[in-house]
């Protein structure tokens, strides 16, 4: 993994290295059941060079806490390890850029679960036209791998209403993780 990092470190793959102050590659143990995958990082996450440090990331950290997990225990990355411009979505082509990354974290990792943190770890991870809406809190199995997608921390601090449905899922998750 550290290889994979220093590779991933260096990578000048897609025009969000130029931009970028820290490459955030992930965090946790090595292997790991359980991964978290957000979109990309925000500005503390660029400064910093963790995934989830800011507002969402303290969000995440109690719904980890929720389920008896904390960053000791669950790997926490993103689809795309860069810093997109004024937190925007990701594009394709910066999603294709960096995805091998995640592709090698997981077969490095061997998670069971494997957590999709909104609608764009959805699409790239379980299915292109993933409705996060309708479809949130199922489990879809991808080679070997148990699947699901929660509503992302940031859409749960900009809609409240949304935290019963995620707080459920999460229950959902963790029957899994005690499984
Ligand atoms: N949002 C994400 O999707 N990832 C982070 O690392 C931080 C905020």
């Amino acid at each position: 993994m550290e290889e994979l990092r220093k590779r991933c470190e260096a990578c000048t793959a897609c025009p969000l290295s130029q931009t970028r102050q820290s490459v955030v590659f992930g965090v946790g143990p090595v292997p790991a059941d359980i991964v978290f995958v957000g979109e990309g990082p925000g500005a503390q996450e660029d400064l910093q060079g963790e995934p989830f440090v800011g507002a969402a990331g303290k969000l995440l950290d109690d719904m980890l806490s929720i389920i008896d997990l904390g960053r000791h225990n669950c790997y926490i990355t993103n689809i795309v390890k860069c810093r997109p411009p004024q937190n925007r979505d990701p594009m394709q082509e910066e999603q294709d850029a960096c995805i091998g990354y995640l592709e090698q974290q997981l077969r490095i990792l061997q998670p069971k679960l494997v957590v999709c943190l909104g609608r764009i770890a959805a699409m790239r991870l379980i299915r292109p036209d993933f409705r996060i809406t309708r479809e949130h809190g199922q489990w879809f199995e991808r080679g070997g791998i148990a699947y699901t997608a929660i509503y992302h921390p940031s859409a749960l601090l900009r809609d409240p209403a949304k935290r019963p449905e995620t707080f459920a899922d999460l229950l959902s998750i963790k029957k899994r993780v005690n499984q």
